[in-house]
């Protein structure tokens, strides 16, 4: 008998082309299995029998760890492929190297890539199911999606919020993926940071732009704030990460001067002292480790949902119950 099929399909290569249901579906598929992480033995069998296959060609802390965490609390088999230590080096493509993973018959595959569209292109030529671990400039839809999780956890809503994402939009995968997952929740959403750093005709998605980041904290419930992305930067976007901070970067005073208290989300790695300061970061409205904590339950969901795990059975998936 064939498994069921996944309610969010085969693959997740970005939030851009699931449905607001489909995104609600993962984000209270995550809710019960957050507890799993808090037990003495973390270790449920919902995955066992799957194998999977980490691909990180960038480098990765937060989301390769948290990916690794979900699938081992899942008790799945898994492999950890790095670009330096793979065939890839020897010229190896990526379809051959994904082929000659499935012939010793692998389930999914995990990827990072710092080509824009890597993993719909995987995706659309392995029978495996494919997750987006970030590619390029394109998407990063997990971390979109433990951000949405995180906020709806400390505002108790998404739908009519006010979000802005403060920072390189340019090069960022992650604020593409916020704003698909934000707007079909209901948010609304701003971006703000210089111009040389805000994608032409940004607006067309449907956002608001403050190129001032005192108006973008004055409207905004939640701050999203992202790194300046050095490592894809080959010009003089910025004058100075000194200058940056001084214009641009979020401070306490910047902040104490709303009259009200904002959520902060930073999805790291943070460049303290230049995009957020260590006060911020540290402080009491920041929910940054807990954006850490939620990733693993919502990579789990995930995982769950595309292996043909049923919503409705994830609470007694994870007790151990069979379908
Ligand atoms: N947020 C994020 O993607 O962090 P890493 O690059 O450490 O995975």
């Amino acid at each position: 008998m064939n498994p069921p099929a996944s309610p969010i399909g085969k693959d997740l290569v970005g939030l851009e082309p699931l449905s607001r249901q489909q995104i609600l579906t993962i984000l209270d598929t995550a809710e019960p299995f957050k507890e799993i992480s808090e037990r003495r033995i973390k270790k449920v069998p919902v995955l066992r029998g799957k194998t999977i296959v980490n691909l990180f060609f960038e480098a990765s802390t937060r989301t390769r760890v948290s990916f690794e965490f979900a699938e081992k609390r899942l008790s799945a088999d898994t492999v950890n492929i790095s670009a330096s230590g793979s065939s890839v080096v020897k010229g190896e493509t990526l379809v051959d190297t994904a082929r000659n993973l499935e012939a010793m018959r692998i389930d999914m595959v995990v990827i990072r890539h710092g080509s824009s569209g890597a993993a719909r292109f995987l995706a659309e030529r392995i029978p495996s199911n494919v997750v987006n671990a970030g590619d390029g400039r394109h998407e990063h839809p997990t971390q979109a999606l433990l951000d949405l999780l995180t906020i709806r956890d400390h505002m108790g809503r998404i739908e009519g919020l006010r979000v802005c994402i403060v920072g390189d939009i340019l090069h960022s995968r992650v604020a593409r993926s916020n704003i698909y997952g934000l707007l079909k929740l209901g948010a609304e959403v701003a971006v703000c940071g210089p111009p040389t750093l805000l994608p032409y005709a940004i607006q067309e998605l449907g956002v608001q732009v403050f190129t001032r980041v005192e108006d973008a904290i004055a409207w905004a419930d939640v701050l999203n704030v992202l790194r300046l992305q050095l490592e894809r930067m080959h010009g003089g976007y910025v004058p100075s990460l000194r200058e940056y901070n001084r214009v641009w970067g979020i401070t306490n005073q910047r902040l104490e001067a709303a009259g009200r208290d904002l959520l902060i989300l930073h999805p790291g790695p943070m460049n303290r002292g230049v995009e957020i300061d260590s006060d911020v970061a540290d402080g009491p409205h920041s929910v940054i480790l807990n954006q850490v904590t939620n990733g693993v339950a919502v990579r789990m969901a995930v995982l769950y949902l595309l292996a043909g795990g049923q919503p409705e059975r994830a609470e007694a998936a994870k007790e151990g119950v069979e379908a």
